[in-house]
């Protein structure tokens, strides 16, 4: 039996559902009233399967049933999208988790342009579109065999997708003068909170692999997923977490007022370039507090997240106070983030010589305990490094251990030939040999892909 706290839920879904059609027949689907429905239709749907995994509707003469008790909301969108569905013959929708936001955009296409087919045109062209999580009429349940943590990573892709959007949104409203849209962005916020409950390895996965994009704004999401990380691993509750990847989604803002061609150089900048840079916390403190509904921590983490635990760093201060603790959890994710964003021409440094450098910062830059429990959440060699192992195998970091972050889980991917594994599987680096009593496999270090050795596709989410 499903919870009433399910119920409502779902009954928020068919609402969006229903409100996301409207806006297709009035606006058209590449309109921004559809496309911000859709993002919220998406988030709605998130939140029914993330404790649930899968669910469905039906349709009756004149109502929408979850569980065999009708809705009974009689709304003008409500009452025109059943008309809709008999309209189409769709009578049971079904709703797997695992659902992606492509899918429901298909699926809302489909439903909402589709000319009279009845049930089966629509079956056929979900499946045409490769729609396997949402079914109408009589389709059976998916294949959901196996696939999970690479279905993840696809789920993974699209939060980085949603998230760019949003700060495109952002960014051009602070150069057209607009107002930022604060809902989209605590929205946001939310949904990559409830991914990195369910999707951990796959984001960090992904953290990793889009490390070298150019655009900025991968940046400001690895750093909101990392302050997420680490503040939830602190034991802050759901509200302060929020406010804080709020706050890491917007730290560099301000660069958005900094000319593209200094923040893009190539070469050394000079110093009067980089006065300008050093602007930056300063110009993004003033953007957030002229949206007071972005809240007051995210001007301060703007302003502060240059700072230095010994009180050094950049903007100066008028006073002295303490950088706050949501500068500081900031802080560590944003220089952590950007290390390992080096290109080649600047260096490009190995997950473990980032450690070591940021260790060597330790109560200078950072607070040691803070830096301390960053690296147990990430791990020396975090999910989606290369790693050699003394056995010669080579593998994927997937996922970090607390316990030793020298040992993460890995997937070995090419054996001690070099030559690729025919079913790659998952070892835990504290698997010990019987005979000698050692560790099975130890990392020497990790490896930067090449053509020959590289991330496998499926955790590329392409
Ligand atoms: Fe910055």
């Amino acid at each position: 039996m499903f919870e009433e706290k399910t119920r409502s839920k779902v009954g928020i879904f068919v609402f969006e559902l229903a409100r996301t059609g409207q806006l297709y027949y009035l606006y058209g689907r590449d309109s921004d009233p559809a496309r911000k429905s859709l993002t919220k239709l998406f988030y709605s749907l998130e939140e029914v399967l993330f404790s649930e995994k899968v669910f469905q509707l039906d349709v009756s003469a004149e109502e929408i049933s979850f569980e065999g008790l009708p809705y009974g909301d009689i709304s003008k969108e409500i009452t025109h999208f059943i008309e809709v569905l008999k309209g189409l013959g769709v009578l049971r929708m079904t709703f797997f988790r695992g659902v992606s936001k492509n899918d429901i955009s298909g699926f809302v296409n489909v439903l909402f342009s589709a000319p009279a087919e009845g049930a089966q045109g629509i079956e056929s062209r979900l499946e045409k579109l490769g729609i396997k999580k949402i079914a109408v009429g009589s389709i059976g349940p998916a294949d959901q065999a196996g696939r999970e943590l690479v279905d993840s990573v696809k789920l993974a892709k699209e939060t980085y997708h949603i998230g760019r959007e949003i700060l495109d949104d952002v960014e051009s409203a602070v150069l057209g003068g607009r107002k930022i849209d604060a809902e989209s962005a605590r929205d946001y916020v939310d949904s990559l909170m409830r991914n990195l409950i369910s999707n951990k390895s796959a984001l960090l996965i992904l953290a990793a692999v889009k490390c070298h994009d150019e655009h900025s704004h991968i940046h400001n999401i690895n750093v909101a997923i990392f302050s997420i990380l680490e503040s939830e691993a602190l034991g802050l509750d759901q509200d302060n977490l929020r406010e804080i990847a709020l706050a890491a989604l917007f730290h560099d803002i301000g660069k958005i007022l900094v000319p593209s061609g200094i923040l893009k150089k190539e070469s050394a900048l000079s110093d009067e370039e980089f006065n300008i840079v050093k602007k930056h916390p300063v110009y993004g403190a003033r953007v957030i507090l002229a949206n007071p509904d972005l809240g007051t921590l995210p001007a301060l983490v703007a302003f502060e997240h240059h700072l230095r635990h010994d009180g050094l760093g950049y903007p100066g201060r008028a006073f002295s106070t303490d950088q706050s603790l949501a500068s500081m959890i900031v802080s560590i994710a944003d220089v952590y983030d950007a290390m390992r964003s080096r290109r080649a021409y600047a260096g490009e440094m190995a997950p473990e010589k980032i450690y070591d450098e940021m260790m060597k910062m330790s109560g200078k830059n950072f607070n040691a305990d803070l830096l301390d429990n960053f690296f147990r959440i990430v791990g020396i060699y975090p999910p989606g490094t290369l790693v050699e192992t003394d056995t010669g195998e080579i593998g994927l970091s997937v996922n970090a251990s607390i316990v030793d972050k020298r040992r993460p889980h890995v997937e070995l991917l090419y054996g001690s030939d070099k030559n690729p594994i025919d079913e790659p599987r998952i070892v835990s680096l504290f698997e010990k040999d019987p005979e000698s009593g050692g560790y099975k496999r130890t990392i020497l270090h990790s490896l930067i892909p090449t053509k020959k050795i590289g991330v496998p596709e499926r955790y590329r989410g392409e």
